[in-house]
């Protein structure tokens, strides 16, 4: 595990952007899991103003988990990412891979295991991603696995659908063996309020068995934790 600190949200953009263009400069192929969230937006942002030389032809875009809306919706994870990237770069169509928010979640959680399953290299047995993006929530939750699910993140499928805990909303998300299965994985984790938690599950505190975010362990052994230093100010 690494932990990159940086002074601020808009320092935790830039240098995860700058990770993100020598991924791509260096590979071949770049299979990318996106979350939604607060911090992505700022990346995108950044990526698009700054980096106009990037071969986006290669790179495959996913969601690691999606709000079932239509994509049209403001909650939907795909929508923010059309409107702060997507919409401003050279992607083809065809490297995109979106979940299908408006579909009946069930249906999609298998749909898109299958998409995983014959889209991407297979390791283990498992899809692989070559790098999974991931926040972290003020409760612990990462993809679309809260805690009060936190048995979710051991199933036995590649996808699943989550219930929000307090609005109900009905997510799909992927889960622990497809996370843990990734070449990389990147938590990009900023602000005051996730402090406590981040130092919790950093020193693997006893009650840190109690968040999904704690169970991020790749096989691999590569993740990254980029933090504002906010985030990271309890870290004993
Ligand atoms: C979502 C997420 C979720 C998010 C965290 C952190 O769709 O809600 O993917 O897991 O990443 O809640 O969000 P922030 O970046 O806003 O802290």
């Amino acid at each position: 595990m690494e932990l990159k600190i940086y002074k601020d949200k808009a320092e935790v953009a830039k240098y995860f952007a700058i990770y993100l263009k020598e991924l791509i400069r260096t590979n071949d192929k770049l299979t990318i899991a996106l979350s939604g969230g607060s911090t992505p937006k700022v990346i995108f942002d950044y990526i698009a103003e700054n980096f106009n030389d990037l071969d986006w032809s290669k790179v495959f875009l996913y969601w690691g988990d999606e709000r079932c809306v239509p994509p049209t919706h403001e909650q939907s994870n795909y929508l923010m990412t059309v409107e702060h990237l997507i919409s401003k770069i050279d992607m083809p169509k065809e490297n995109i891979f979106r979940v299908l928010g408006e579909e009946c979640p069930n249906e999609e959680a298998k749909r898109y295991a299958m998409v995983l399953n014959e889209t991407l290299e297979i390791e283990h047995d498992i899809p692989q991603f070559d790098l999974v993006i991931l926040g972290m929530g003020d409760d612990g939750h990462t993809a679309s696995i809260f805690p009060h699910e936190i048995n979710l993140w051991d199933a036995a499928e590649s996808c699943v659908v989550a219930t929000h805990p307090e609005s109900a909303q009905k997510r799909v998300s992927i889960t622990g063996k497809i996370i843990n299965n990734a070449k990389q994985v990147a938590f990009l984790v900023t602000g005051a309020s996730k402090a406590e938690k981040v130092d919790e599950i950093i020193n693997t505190a006893e009650v840190s068995k109690n968040y999904p975010a704690a169970l991020v362990k790749p096989t691999s052994g590569n993740l990254y934790w980029f933090l504002d230093e906010d985030a990271a100010k309890k870290i004993k």
